[in-house]
């Protein structure tokens, strides 16, 4: 029987890995095709059916489906623990999060946001919280937004638990172990002051729909994105490095695991050949003497013979970035080459490109047409948002609202931005807004739902995520959610109903 079904799998094989890469962006390799037909094999057993159904129904099954649960965890390896990677945990703790602090003490915004993307069970994005923890001494004055995005459910209903066995512990010091961690029969559980700090959400990183200020994909200072690439092809690998250097804010750094593949096509980012794989987005314009050099710290040593080539798709092997290089977008390049007829549409355009500043030096150009400055604000507010300067684009959104109070996108930009500024009363009360405007702004009650969880009003978050439920699934799937780049009601439906899934634990947890 078994080996039937194993003779059934192996004809269909190419066919399943088409699938996978086209769904997941994972690419299976021809050492793995054995842990392949084995998973094949299970799910054959447990959803009762044959190799071809099985196959038939993952084409045209919906993301959130048990049938993709289960692929997923069979095709990726969700292994991570604390404090993995010696040398790139050295370089966080003594380089990176130091430097990124110290700017944001000179610049007087005490706000980071950090991004663990692949997160599995949690343990990334934890030890960046004790490491935060343990540099800064004000950390209640800090607005801290760490977030950590997996395409498991299982994987982030575990990490939203917080508790741990010893192999997850074994890189982790005694010292620290002890401070933020209790022990009970060799479990180890976070505490809460650390389980608080950052928020779990279910990413597919093939997706299109981020960066943007409407799902808080955006704006990172630094992003983690460690042990998930080698998952991926070249071509997904370089789509996938295009939407993370975009996602970062200017001089924000992109860490890779030491073993990723990179693709370096079309993308500015400069690339420091440190112990691990680490990237800073150049800034966007000159800024003379805040140039990011990393191989002026101190306390990083060169290392002699570099690790590994950077390849790109055609295999040539790139040079090394000069880490100074500045990417300076000249605005007579612009004028020439991307202003066409209709202003606002080129400004639309850029906006979905996430060309944010090109869409600044657009608008500036603009703004003398007096009717349309209230586009415009809300245009600038976006880009600004997404580029991390907050306070600016605070100042858009008030600036539009004076011209016309009763615009939703304002309110549900201007709310989205208090919320990347913590300021979660004054941004539920904004989100309330846009619902009162308009009663089926899906966006509006996803975002609620989640700001509610933020504030542990779990009951309240689950209502509000099942009426963005309700809403989305009376749209047709495939056309585009109203006020969204590039999500549709099918995705935001999926994306949706794994929110409900994770947080009705989280509510059950609460309420026991
Ligand atoms: C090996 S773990 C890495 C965990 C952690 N970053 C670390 O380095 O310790 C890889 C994670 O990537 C996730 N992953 C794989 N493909 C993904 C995709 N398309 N979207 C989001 N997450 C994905 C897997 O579910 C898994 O949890």
């Amino acid at each position: 029987m078994t080996t039937q079904l194993l003779d059934s799998i192996k004809e269909c094989e190419s066919v399943f890995i088409r699938v996978i890469r086209n769904r997941l962006g994972i690419v299976i390799h021809k050492h793995q095709t054995r842990e392949l037909h084995k998973t094949i094999l299970e799910a054959c057993r447990k959803f009762k059916c044959q190799p071809e159904e099985y196959l038939q129904n993952l084409m045209v099954c919906t993301d959130d489906s048990p049938l993709i649960e289960h692929l997923v965890l069979g095709v990726t390896v969700g292994e991570t623990y604390f404090f993995r990677d010696r040398s790139q945990m050295e370089l966080l703790q003594n380089v990176l999060l130091p430097r990124l602090i110290k700017l944001k003490r000179e610049q007087r915004n005490l706000s980071l946001r950090i991004w663990s993307a692949g997160c599995a069970t949690g343990e990334e994005i934890y030890t960046i919280a004790i490491m935060l923890a343990e540099l800064l001494p004000d950390i209640k004055a800090w607005s801290l937004n760490l977030l950590a995005t997996d395409i498991n459910t299982a994987s982030l209903k575990k990490a939203m638990t917080g508790c741990y066995t010893s192999w997850s512990m074994r890189a982790i010091s005694s010292r620290l172990k002890q401070r933020y961690f209790s022990e009970i029969n060799r479990k180890y559980t976070i505490s809460e002051e650390i389980r608080s700090i950052p928020e779990f959400m279910y990413l597919n990183l093939n997706d299109d729909y981020y960066p943007s200020i409407l799902n808080g994909i955006n704006a990172f200072d630094l992003i983690l994105c460690r042990n998930v690439l080698i998952y991926f092809d070249s071509e997904s690998t370089e789509h996938l490095m295009k939407k993370l250097s975009i996602s970062l804010v200017d001089g924000g750094y992109l860490l890779l695991g030491a073993s990723d593949p990179i693709s370096l096509t079309g993308i500015h980012l400069d690339f420091h050949h440190k112990d691990g794989l680490l990237f800073s987005r150049p800034h966007s314009r000159p800024v003379m003497n805040e140039l990011i050099n990393i191989e002026n710290q101190v306390d990083i040593k060169k290392p002699v013979t570099p690790r590994r080539e950077i390849v790109s798709q055609d295999k040539k092997i790139l040079k090394k970035h000069p880490i100074q290089k500045l990417h300076v977008i000249p605005a007579k390049k612009i004028s020439e080459k991307t202003i066409c007829q209709n202003d606002e549409d080129t400004i639309n355009k850029l906006l979905a490109e996430s060309r944010w500043q090109e869409t600044l030096d657009t608008i500036d150009r603009y703004t003398e047409n007096e009717k349309k400055l209230e586009f415009a604000l809300i245009a600038r507010a976006t880009a600004l948002a997404n580029l991390g300067t907050l306070d600016e684009a605070v100042k858009s959104c008030e600036e539009s609202l004076k011209i016309n109070k009763m615009n939703k996108q304002t309110y549900l930009i201007y709310a989205m931005v208090l919320l990347e500024l913590n300021h979660f009363d004054k941004a539920e009360n904004e989100l309330r807004k846009v619902i009162f405007l308009d009663r089926n702004f899906v966006i509006a009650h996803f975002q609620l739902g989640l700001l509610l969880f933020r504030k542990n009003q779990y009951e309240l978050g689950l209502k509000s995520l099942k009426n963005a439920l309700v809403i989305a699934t009376r749209n047709d799937p495939s056309s585009l959610v109203v006020g969204s780049v590039g999500l549709d009601y099918g995705t935001l439906s999926e994306i949706l109903k794994k929110e409900i899934d994770i947080f009705t634990m989280e509510s059950v947890n609460h309420a026991n």
